[in-house]
Order: structure tokens, then sequence, then C-alpha cells
């Protein structure tokens, strides 16, 4: 059988470790290859403030969980201390004595191979086989097969493979200011986003695009229309309209939901319910948006109380929980007597405006028949009290 050896820190996994995976597999004709996240490398730091060895190793599996042949193993995050290759191989040949055994790896660590920690022992055990890319200094590269071969019998395997311009610090890098979607696997980005590792921040497009798979194709427009309005109610009152934008495109993420699901899903987040919110089983939809919010895409903390407090209000609310609920409220596909009159006064008194629009919402309701949740009377009282 033959077994490829590829490791690395994967901080985080990008496209070009795939594509190298892959065309490794096919070139050398792989039975199997072995995917090895770094615990410590010896030659060169994990950056401060990285992905713990867990996760590093989760976003392995998810990177390379489309190509067939590929074993994830984290023998090296287990093994703790420096990961030197050569205890890899010995234990890996010791799970698999018979089998021809490749280590794959870039131009740039072919180059320091013989003065590996125990170099002598990788290179009876193992082929080098060396990813090359066209621009690589191809006659230096061959010098260096060439006197591996003269000096130590030692074949060394070049695998020709596509240039893919990705890197792990561009990655780190564009996250933070909502890019390098397209540098890495999409499960990789998505749970990149959850756990907001790198300081990453989401692509817009990304997150809408996810939202809208939660809504119901009807309510799209409404969620559209929130965000726009959520914006610009921002830059009116000098909020962080990034913060208003992804709370207002997250707000009814679950507003689908019967209350079978609701009640699922305030079990699996440890959500409290009230019997006002059992009863008037929509009104869970903010609580359990906010949920999912935090837990799926990882939103902040304030962004998550948004989008809490986005159906009932409460006493007391911040600046971005008034603009979620203004902005659900008269966003431009609305349509009810009075709302001219409440998008008039949402640019000019935010306080006037939530406050006329909880009123409102309380009068809608007893209305129809249902009683209104205690926490927008406290709102209503709050801003009576403090106005
Ligand atoms: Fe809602
Ligand atoms: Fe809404």
């Amino acid at each position: 059988m033959k077994t490829g050896i590829y490791g690395g820190t994967f901080n985080p996994p990008h496209i070009g470790h795939v594509k190298a995976a892959a065309t490794a597999i096919a070139s050398l004709g792989l039975d199997r290859l072995i995917v090895l996240p770094t615990g410590e490398p010896p030659h060169k730091q994990i950056p401060e403030g990285s992905p713990s060895g867990e996760q590093r190793l989760e976003m392995v599996k998810l990177a390379f969980s489309g190509l067939d042949r590929v074993l994830v193993s984290d023998l090296e995050l287990r093994r703790g201390g420096p990961s030197y290759t050569c205890d890899t191989i010995r234990a890996l040949r010791e799970e698999y004595p018979e089998d021809e055994l490749f280590l794959i790896m870039g131009t740039d660590m072919f180059a320091t191979l013989d003065r590996w920690y125990n170099a002598g022992y990788i290179l009876d055990e193992v082929c080098p086989a060396v990813l090359a890319r066209e621009e690589d200094d191809m006659p230096e590269l061959l010098e260096k097969a060439e006197s591996f071969r003269r000096e130590l019998r030692e074949e060394t395997v070049i695998i020709r493979s596509e240039v893919i311009e990705a890197s792990s610090t561009a990655v780190r890098e564009k996250v933070k200011t909502r890019g390098g979607r397209e540098l890495v696997p999409p499960a990789v980005y998505a749970y990149i986003i959850r756990s907001r590792l790198y300081g990453a921040r989401p692509d817009f497009d990304w997150l809408r695009t996810q939202a809208y798979a939660w809504l119901k194709p009807k309510r799209t427009a409404h969620v559209a229309g929130c965000e726009a309005e959520a914006v610009n109610l921002a830059r009116r009152w000098g909020e962080d309209a990034d913060d208003a934008r992804e709370a207002a495109i997250l707000h009814d993420i679950t507003k689908k939901y019967e209350l079978a699901e609701q009640l699922i899903l305030c079990g699996k987040y440890g959500i409290i319910t009230d019997n006002v919110e059992k009863r008037e089983f929509k009104l869970l939809h903010a609580k359990t948006g906010a949920a999912v919010a935090e837990s799926e895409f990882g939103v902040s903390e304030r962004v998550r109380d948004a989008i809490q407090w986005h159906t009932t209000g409460k006493a007391d609310m911040s600046l971005l929980e008034k603009i979620i609920y203004l902005a659900d409220y008269i966003e431009p596909t609305r349509d009810f007597d009075g709302l001219t009159e409440l998008r008039r006064l949402a640019y000019e008194d935010i306080d006037g405006a939530l406050r006329l629009g909880l009123e409102m919402s309380v009068e809608d309701m007893k209305q129809r028949g249902i009683t209104p949740h205690c926490r927008t009377q406290e709102a209503i009282d709050y801003l009576r009290q403090n106005g």
C-alpha cells in the first residue's frame, strides 16, 4: 500500500492545502493520505492568539472531508511537545509496517530536509514527495534531488502542482476585514465565522445567503428592508452600521418555526420561557434567533441582545436595540396606519419613535385579542419616566 504523510500547522487549512493533497493522491497513486495538524512546530512559532489544536484539527477535518482516501490524524497534537517528523514517521511505520511511505512537502521544506532532526532516519523510511509549483526554481530543485540520490541513494518524487494563490497568513489577515472567503473551503469559512477565529468578521454576502436559507422565501424582502433601514438609522444616530447590519440580517432567522421547533431550540440553548411566550409562541423567535445567531454565526453580545429584544422591547434598551426594533417596524415593505409619522419620528426623536412604536404594537395586539408581553409595557413605562 502507498501511504502519504502530509503535516502542517493548518492555521487555518486553505484551498491550496486541499489542492495539494488531491494532486499528491492522484500523482503518487496513494491508497491513503494521512493529514496531521502539527502540535508545536519545531521550526516556527504558531502566532499568538491562534486557535487551539482542537480547533485546527476540526478545521482540517472539515477542509479535507471531500477527499476520499484522506485520514486526519491527531497523532502530533496528542503527543505534545515539539512535533518532530521523525517521531511521527516512527509511529506511522509501526502502524503501517509494510507500506511505502511518502512524505509530502513544499519546496521550502525540501530545501532544508537534510538538516531536520534525525534526517537520516527520515530518509531511510520515507520517499520525499515535493510539490513544485510552476514558478519554483526547477534547476535548484532538481539539483537538490540529484544530491540526495548521489549522497544518500534517496529517490525524490517531484510533483508538478497548479499554482493556487492562498496562504494561511493571507486568510488570517483578510478575514478580519470581511474578506478571505474565497481562500478556504466553505465549511472552514463557516467554522471560522462561528468561532470568530482570527478576529474574523463575516462577509455580508455570505451572511445574507446563510440567513436567507433559514427564512420562508416571502420573508426575504422584509429582512432585506430591515437591513437597509437599520443601516440608515445607525448612520443617523451614530451607531455601528456593521453591527446594525449583522443584527438585521439575522433578526428573524428562526421566525418560520412553530411551537414544537421553538421549544426544541429553547431546550438546546437553555432558554427560559414564560407563559406568555409559550402561548404567543411567535414571540420566541427573538430569543431563539438570538441564540442561533450567537452559536452559528458568532455574533457579539450587543448584536445578540439587539436580536433578542426586537419583538417585545424591554426597559432601558441600548441604541442598537432601539434601532433594530424600529427598523423591523418601519422598513420599506411595511404598510399600516400611522407608519409615515413613525418613520418621520424615527429619524428625529428615536426615543419618541420607540415609545410610539411600542404603544402602537400594544394597541394592535389588544385589538386582535392578544395579551401583550409585560416587557413591552415595561419598555413603555421606562420611556415615560425617563423621556
Ligand atoms: Fe421578528
Ligand atoms: Fe422582522
